[in-house]
């Protein structure tokens, strides 16, 4: 079995994708029996999807919000909540999934980059920070208008807008001496560069799936398994 060992200088960034949920039910993007299955991505989730029909798009989200609720977290998000409560500040978690899962487990240090299932914000873009919202909608008409007038929207990035948080990710991989990224394929930027911003600063760079990812080459190490399987016994701290 693979072991990690975490030193007392490390620092220690990790990235996650659908894979570290699939444990928990919630299917995964690209996956035969997939998130996108009867809808084609252009439909649910992108900018001139929200313009043509909000109402499908709040309806898929809707969906969604329903079987995040659902899940529970397994033990590959509680094996990263509990490396956080033992590197503190020296642990970041960065995550592309929109549920709530991570936290659940515990995790503070984190950042969606994809935005957040539970929140929901002005299309409009007035400015106003997102609000909480777990509603799962029925109709448009239940849907609320931001006081500008606007409607409000998820707050999931869709495709073709710009991941949130980069500054502080940025920041992050420049300080991180090792990078874990678990659960991916590498398939969608900026994400899938991280690695490579992560190999430029001389970290050591871990993957962990059941398959290798895309961008394999770029890790030192890859671990075949499933998260949930792996991680609670991947680190020796
Ligand atoms: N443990 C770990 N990894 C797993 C598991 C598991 N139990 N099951 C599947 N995987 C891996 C698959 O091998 C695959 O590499 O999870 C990955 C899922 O890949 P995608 O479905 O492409 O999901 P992801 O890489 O997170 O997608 C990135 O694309 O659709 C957008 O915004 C969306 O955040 C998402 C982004």
């Amino acid at each position: 079995m693979t072991r990690i060992s975490v030193g007392s200088e490390d620092r220690v960034f990790v990235l996650t994708g659908a894979g570290i949920s699939a444990e928990s039910g919630l299917p995964t993007f690209r996956a035969s029996d997939g998130l996108w299955e009867g809808h084609r991505i252009e439909d649910v989730c992108t900018p001139e999807a929200w313009q043509r029909n909000p109402a499908l798009v709040w309806e898929f989200y809707s969906a969604r919000r329903a079987a995040g609720a659902a899940a529970q977290p397994n033990p590959a998000h509680i094996g990263l909540a509990t490396l956080e409560s033992r590197l503190g500040d020296r642990f970041f978690l960065c995550t592309q999934n929109v549920d709530d899962l991570h936290e659940r487990a515990g995790s503070v240090r984190l950042v969606h980059m994809h935005g957040e299932l539970a929140k929901a914000r002005c299309s409009w873009e007035c400015g106003k920070a997102p609000v909480e919202d777990c509603k799962v909608y029925t109709s448009l008409d239940e849907v609320s208008r931001c006081s500008c007038g606007g409607r409000l929207r998820p707050h999931i990035v869709f495709f073709g807008e710009i991941p949130l948080e980069m500054g502080r990710i940025k920041k992050e991989i420049r300080n991180a001496t090792l990078m874990v990224v678990v659960g991916t394929s590498g398939s969608v930027y900026p994400a899938a560069n991280f690695v490579h911003w992560a190999r430029e600063g001389g970290a050591r760079t871990v993957y962990v799936g059941p398959e290798p990812p895309l961008n394999a080459s770029a890790f030192t190490h890859v671990v075949e398994g499933k998260a949930g399987e792996v991680l609670p016994g991947l680190f020796v701290v």
